[in-house]
């Protein structure tokens, strides 16, 4: 274990450490994003580097590509691999279901697109990311870019009829420019502070004309790892 790690980074550590238990020589892995994802891909590079595991790694964000080629992982396009055996990835929220809210760090329609191309999804928290309902994390819808103000009206409009506590839609921003993902979208972050149906929320958005993809994650993953400050793991 890294030395003087943070009570946060260490149980994020350990919850990536587990996870990274889970692969297999030969396996094709979808690689998360973010600052847990980045523990999972460190630790994979650490089995890559010390057992000469052999893995093919699809990573969802170019700071996740970048991180993995540093680190001396083998990385692919999904087309290239075209099926997964196992995503690693974190998240912004997840209910006793497992149902996920994701996109804190703006991936969210890549890091969909692969853990969906996956057998097997496995999700590394700490225990702050643990809610009984889901919302009050802003939830991630990301929009193209042309037409987004309208776009932003019709999102506020479906919202009056679903529900929701809160309805407040706000485009994210990075300094004084939107916020762009890395597929040239805008994200808007909607606060709504509790989701009581998030699979016909899910549903609904991806109607919306200009609505890329949101940042629900329903019956799509299978494990989660929650890490904690004083080194425990518990796996639900
Ligand atoms: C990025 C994500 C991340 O997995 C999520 O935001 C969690 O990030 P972190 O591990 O830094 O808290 O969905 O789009």
């Amino acid at each position: 274990m890294p030395a003087a790690l943070s009570p946060i980074d260490k149980a994020k550590f350990v919850a990536a450490r587990r996870a990274v238990a889970f692969v297999e020589d030969g396996m094709r892995l979808g690689l998360g994003t973010g600052s847990t994802a980045a523990w999972m891909v460190r630790c994979l590079a650490d089995r890559v580097q010390n057992e000469g595991l052999r893995v093919t790694g699809v990573p969802t964000s170019t700071r996740t590509a970048e991180l993995a080629r540093q680190l001396g992982i083998r990385i692919t396009s999904l087309d290239e691999a075209k099926w997964l055996d196992l995503t690693i990835d974190g998240a912004d929220e997840f209910d006793a279901n497992l149902a996920l809210i994701k996109g804190g760090g703006g991936a969210l329609l890549q890091e969909k697109i692969v853990a969906t191309a996956s057998d097997q999804m496995i999700v590394i928290t700490d225990a702050a990311k643990e809610v009984a309902h889901l919302g009050a994390f802003p939830l991630p819808v990301e929009v193209i870019p042309f037409g987004w103000q309208t776009t932003r009206a019709l999102v506020g409009e479906t919202l009056g009829s679903l529900d929701v506590l809160g309805r407040e839609v706000t485009l994210r921003m990075n300094g004084d420019r939107p916020f762009v993902t890395d597929e040239g979208n805008y994200i808007l972050d909607l606060h709504l502070g509790r989701i009581d149906n998030p699979r016909q929320l899910s549903l609904v958005m991806n109607q919306i004309p200009g609505v890329v993809e949101n940042g629900l994650f329903i019956d799509i993953c299978d494990i989660v790892i929650v890490g904690h400050g004083d080194g425990r793991v518990d796996v639900r």
